[in-house]
């Protein structure tokens, strides 16, 4: 019990009136529920999530962070081109607290569009350089290479072996037979096409024209990254270009003759992103969540729900299911530079090659 002198009693009693008070005159009025309308450096006890990574991901990591620190948190799973847009679409009046999951270029398109506010969590100091933003617009939270997920049988009866190259999939024995997102809508997508922008020397042109030569062999760009995995098991698709741990979650989930490949001219890969949405209305619970979600705890969640992305925390543990990204040939990938030349070349994806699907 604390004990206090008489006339700071008096004072804190008054004090605590007024507090209570004013609870209860918010509260009645229905505003209590969010910082931004009762006070810059308040907050509701809650964060709002725009979460880019795997459904049962973006559930687990909410839960699991309301039981460490108390604080509530909901999400809406979007993929990256739409959890963009709908942070664009709230500037003003944000929707979003945070931004968790999904590659750092569309993190890096957002800072450009000046929709996220630096935040450096003291955390951060043990992710390496390479999986963060130096102004701390995003940090990175985990780590996956892009890849080929073939099913075996339909290959077989088309007389082809597993994919080992970004030109065995323009074979016209593949026509309509190859699943992939689209770049608009999908960080997924995006990383193939800016993959073929590195592979291309950075012309954007030769990198277009890939994708133009691809075209006939797609049967539907899906929306978001990780769809063609279920395409490939149903066999309504021979080859899915995603990120090779979505293949692997989804060979988990019942289909064990899934088979992950991975290009040899090189592939791309993604940092994972999370970040603080500008005018969030809880900013408080926004950078608890964040300095929580650079924790080993928080990064050793995913395999627990099949997701096998590397962790960027290096005291996390690592599931032997994670691949090892030395033993595969990656791209140089500059999520800064990707994110820059986002807008513009997803708007040439869709006029040049196919437009994006629609909801
Ligand atoms: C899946 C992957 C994540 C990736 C995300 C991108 O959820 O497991 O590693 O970041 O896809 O989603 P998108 O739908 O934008 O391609």
């Amino acid at each position: 019990m604390t004990v206090v002198a008489k006339g700071r009693r008096s004072r804190r009693g008054a004090a605590l009136t007024m507090a209570v008070a004013a609870v209860v005159v918010a509260t009645a009025s229905g505003c209590a529920r969010d910082a931004g309308e009762v006070g810059a450096d308040q907050d509701g006890g809650v964060v709002h999530v725009a979460c880019g990574a795997t459904e049962e991901w973006c559930a687990a990591t909410t839960e699991q962070f309301t039981e460490t620190t108390g604080v509530k948190a909901d999400f809406v799973r979007l993929s990256s081109g739409e959890a963009l847009a709908r942070i664009q679409a709230g500037k003003g009046n944000a929707e979003f607290d945070v931004w968790y999951g999904g590659p750092a270029d569309g993190y890096a398109a957002a800072g450009e569009q000046d929709l996220l506010e630096p935040y450096v969590s003291a955390n951060a100091k043990a992710i390496p350089a390479k999986y963060k933003d130096a102004s701390g617009l995003w940090t990175g939270v985990y780590v996956g290479a892009l890849g080929f997920c073939s099913n075996g049988e339909l290959l077989k009866e088309k007389g082809l072996d597993a994919p080992e190259s970004w030109a065995d999939l323009l074979d016209p024995k593949l026509k309509k037979d190859i699943g992939i997102a689209h770049p608009s809508t999908s960080g997924t997508a995006y990383t193939a096409l800016w993959t073929q922008v590195q592979l291309a020397d950075g012309d954007e042109d030769k990198a277009l024209k890939y994708m133009r030569e691809l075209h006939p062999n797609v049967l539907q760009y899906t929306k978001s990254g990780a769809a063609p995995a279920q395409m490939t098991a149903r066999g309504e698709v021979a080859v899915g270009v995603i990120f090779s741990h979505d293949c692997i979650a989804t060979q988990e989930a019942g289909f064990p003759d899934l088979e992950v490949t991975f290009p040899s001219e090189g592939t791309g890969y993604e940092t994972g992103g999370v970040a603080l949405v500008k005018g969030a209305k809880n900013p408080t619970s926004a950078r608890k969540f964040i300095d929580w979600a650079l924790t080993p705890e928080a990064q050793e969640i995913g395999p627990g729900v099949k997701a096998y992305q590397f962790p960027t925390n290096p005291d996390a543990k690592v599931s032997d299911k994670v691949v090892d990204l030395a033993s595969i040939k990656v791209v140089d990938y500059d999520a800064a530079a990707a994110g820059a030349a986002k807008s513009a070349l997803t708007k040439r994806f869709d006029e040049e090659v196919a437009q994006a699907p629609k909801s």
